[in-house]
């Protein structure tokens, strides 16, 4: 119990589930950065809990850095434009960068993120989400690592807020109806 369980209509993913796509992203990450030390970047705050479990399921050397962004637009849709609340700490230039989402709606964001981290010379750039929402991106996106894929339905939990509320909820669903507005 979490104290929020009561607003939760349906669980989409349970904990167990969650674990489970992130260990095979951690696993194909490995695999795939064989021989290499990527820098994967979480974008905060709703990547927060999945950047501390893909961490560990990573087995390969890894560096870690944060961005925080805070989008404007309503506590449920995202406009695309986006505020840079903290910037990388390292620089990513000849870095093999991977960009680490909690989700993917429209797209928007990601699109701003990418076009910012590639005007620092990386050299190579690519992108992990735990989920991505179906049939809604506006703008064409190239994502190396889906973790699952989901309606068009607004979720919360494991990072992903309504309001900055339920995001230390460790499965995924959605609210009942009447809380989001
Ligand atoms: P996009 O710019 O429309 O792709 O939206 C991306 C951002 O909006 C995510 O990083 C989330 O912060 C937020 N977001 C989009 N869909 C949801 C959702 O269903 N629940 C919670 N946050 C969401
Ligand atoms: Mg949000």
């Amino acid at each position: 119990m979490t104290g929020h369980d009561g607003d939760i209509e349906k669980i989409l993913l349970s904990a167990e589930k969650i674990q489970d796509i992130v260990r095979d992203l951690g696993e194909q990450v490995s695999k795939d950065y064989e021989g290499q030390t990527p820098l994967i970047v979480g974008v905060l705050k709703g990547a927060f809990l999945l950047m501390s479990d893909l961490a560990k399921a990573i087995s390969i050397p890894a560096e870690f850095d944060f961005m925080a962004v805070s989008s404007y637009g309503s506590a449920s849709k995202s406009s695309g434009v986006v505020r840079i609340l903290k910037d990388l700490d390292l620089d990513i230039r000849d870095r093999d960068v991977i960009l680490i989402e909690d989700i993917i709606d429209s797209g928007l964001t990601l699109k701003y993120l990418l076009r910012n981290l590639a005007t620092r010379a990386p050299a190579s750039l690519e992108v992990l989400t735990l989920l991505q929402k179906r049939d809604t991106q506006r703008v064409p996106l190239d994502v190396k690592y889906t973790g699952y894929e989901i309606s068009d339905t607004f979720v919360v939990g494991y990072g992903l807020d309504y309001d900055q509320r339920y995001r230390h909820l460790p499965y995924i669903g959605t609210l009942k109806p009447g809380i989001v507005t």
